[in-house]
């Protein structure tokens, strides 16, 4: 890292109808630094750096690459002058090939599809990235969609790559892995900037790291002065002082009647024989490392992956087999999931808050109910809104306008209004900030208090443990362990997860 200056933000304002989503931000990137921003859901950690990336534009203040004023109009625009963002959820068309993806607006430079396929390949053995370039985006997983997404800023010869919460749907291992193409890109001179809600992980690896709150700059300095207290304070602007997952369980609470079962089912390459039970007022946490099959059997739970698919076994809701064929019949039924890709699955993202929660309740209540009272809308969303604490920087706003982490919170009171006996979290705190961690946590245990059946299913362990009074350990399509949480364990659930 030299001191140089690649990328400068003066006085950057960003407002949204008025008001701003980012103030005043002064910012400056230098060349060949990791640069981390943090702050908690809907700080303006995203708005800032679309605007460097051409996907906003400043309603005032000055954008500098290379110490000259620019105003990227797209990030077309952007990626000319050197700065490609990944963003927060994939930007890549889903449709197209890696390949295609990756030579996007260049298709004029080769005369056959074929020369595509070649230098993908080239280019993709190059940094040593294994992902087939004929395979369809929206096949691939997250982190083989991010390395795609690498790929093509390296390719551009980007000088700044932005990277919103990258890690936040990779495994262990695939962290690692990305980190090692961060630390590379480093060497090559790229500056870095990254945003994540893993303090752990901005401490470790960032040169810098500066921190938001409400649309403005709190501080920027070395990493090294930095600590989890210093910066959760500088985010929160006051003590927080019971740190995350800080105590362990203390007691276990008892298991209520077997509300489901699941009995050998099987799925394609996904699911084998796997079989389990879940039980009213308990929180049954899923592990597993990714690729284990948990998300797979209980979307077949939750009839979102459909009887097609299923090539065997049973589930049974309290004694009895269901087979759904839609996740409207399961939420009938009162299964609900609160899914971990809030993009896809999660809402209707041209609809405001209110509509998008009330639209929950009306899933569960059927054909029997078309319209959509504004008023009965408004005061139910009102209600989850404050029970969940989704901030938006004002009521009307669009959920696609939402922070990513008060989406989330979105898609949970969807589910949550729904009054489901069985709710199945997905992932539940992905891209949430750390108060916000401790809020849904809460929320989490008071459901099994209230008697309901729960289900965690999350690839963080310390996250298993706070929550889980029983916890199943998937390994190959199957749960291979079970504990209680008094005799579990992190070494012993990681190694059921691998050996
Ligand atoms: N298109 C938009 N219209 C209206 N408001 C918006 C729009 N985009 C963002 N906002 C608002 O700007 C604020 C900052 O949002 P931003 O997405 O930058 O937060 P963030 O720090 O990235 O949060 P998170 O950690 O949840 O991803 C939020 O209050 C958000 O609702
Ligand atoms: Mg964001």
């Amino acid at each position: 890292m030299n001191s140089t200056p690649i990328l400068e933000l003066r006085k950057a304002t960003k407002r949204y109808a008025g008001i701003p989503a980012i103030e005043d931000v002064d910012f400056t990137l230098l060349t060949g630094e990791i640069h981390s921003i943090i702050g908690e859901n809907g700080a303006g950690k995203s708005t800032l750096t679309k605007v460097m990336a051409g996907v906003v534009q400043l309603s005032s203040g000055q954008m500098l690459v290379d110490g000259e004023v620019v105003s990227p109009q797209t990030p077309n625009d952007a990626l000319q002058m050197g700065v490609a963002m990944v963003f927060q959820e994939s930007a890549l068309v889903p449709t197209m090939t890696v390949a295609q993806n990756l030579f996007l607006g260049q298709e004029k430079f080769f005369n056959r599809l074929r020369g595509i396929y070649i230098s993908a390949q080239q280019f993709l053995q190059s940094l040593q990235f294994d992902v087939d370039p004929t395979a369809q985006v929206s096949l691939l997983g997250a982190a083989k969609k991010q390395m795609v997404e690498i790929a093509r800023a390296v390719l551009h010869e980007a000088k700044v790559i932005i990277f919103d919460e990258p890690t936040a749907s990779l495994t262990p291992e695939e962290k690692k892995y990305f980190f090692d193409l961060v630390f590379k890109l480093k060497a090559r001179g790229v500056s870095v900037i990254f945003i994540s809600h893993a303090l752990e992980e901005a401490l470790l690896v960032s040169d810098r790291i500066t921190i938001l709150r409400d649309g403005k700059h709190v501080v920027t300095d070395m990493a090294s002065k930095f600590d989890r207290e210093r910066i959760v304070q500088a985010m929160v602007g006051r003590d927080l002082s019971q740190t995350l997952y800080g105590q362990r369980k203390t007691f276990v609470r008892r298991q209520g009647k077997r509300v489901l079962s699941v009995q050998n089912l099987r799925m394609a390459a996904m699911v084998k024989n796997n079989s389990l039970s879940v039980f009213a007022g308990q929180v049954t946490g899923v592990f597993g490392l990714v690729g284990s099959g948990r998300t797979e059997t209980f979307k077949v739970v939750a009839g979102i992956i459909k009887r097609d698919f299923m090539h065997g076994g049973e589930v049974l809701l309290n004694g009895k087999p269901v087979r759904y064929f839609v996740p409207a019949s399961a939420i009938r039924d009162g299964i609900a999931y609160v899914t971990e890709d809030r993009k896809i699955e999660g809402f209707f993202e041209t609809k405001s808050i209110a509509d998008n929660i009330y639209l929950g309740l009306l899933a569960k209540l059927g054909g029997s109910r078309f319209l959509v009272s504004r008023k009965e809308a408004a005061e139910v969303g009102e209600h989850w809104i404050k029970r969940l604490n989704v901030r938006a920087i004002s009521k009307d706003v669009k959920a696609i306008e939402l922070s990513g982490g008060n989406q989330q919170k979105v898609v949970i009171a969807k589910s949550l209004v729904q009054d489901p006996q069985i709710i199945i979290f997905d992932e539940p705190t992905r891209g949430v900030d750390v108060g916000a961690i401790t809020e849904i946590h809460d929320l989490i245990n008071r459901l099994a208090d209230e008697g309901k059946a729960v289900v965690v299913i999350s690839s963080y362990l310390p996250e298993i443990m706070a929550l889980s009074d029983r916890i199943l350990v998937q390994r190959m399509g199957k749960v291979v362990e079970e504990y209680s949480a008094t005799e579990a364990n992190e070494e012993k659930i990681m190694y059921a997860a691998i050996h």
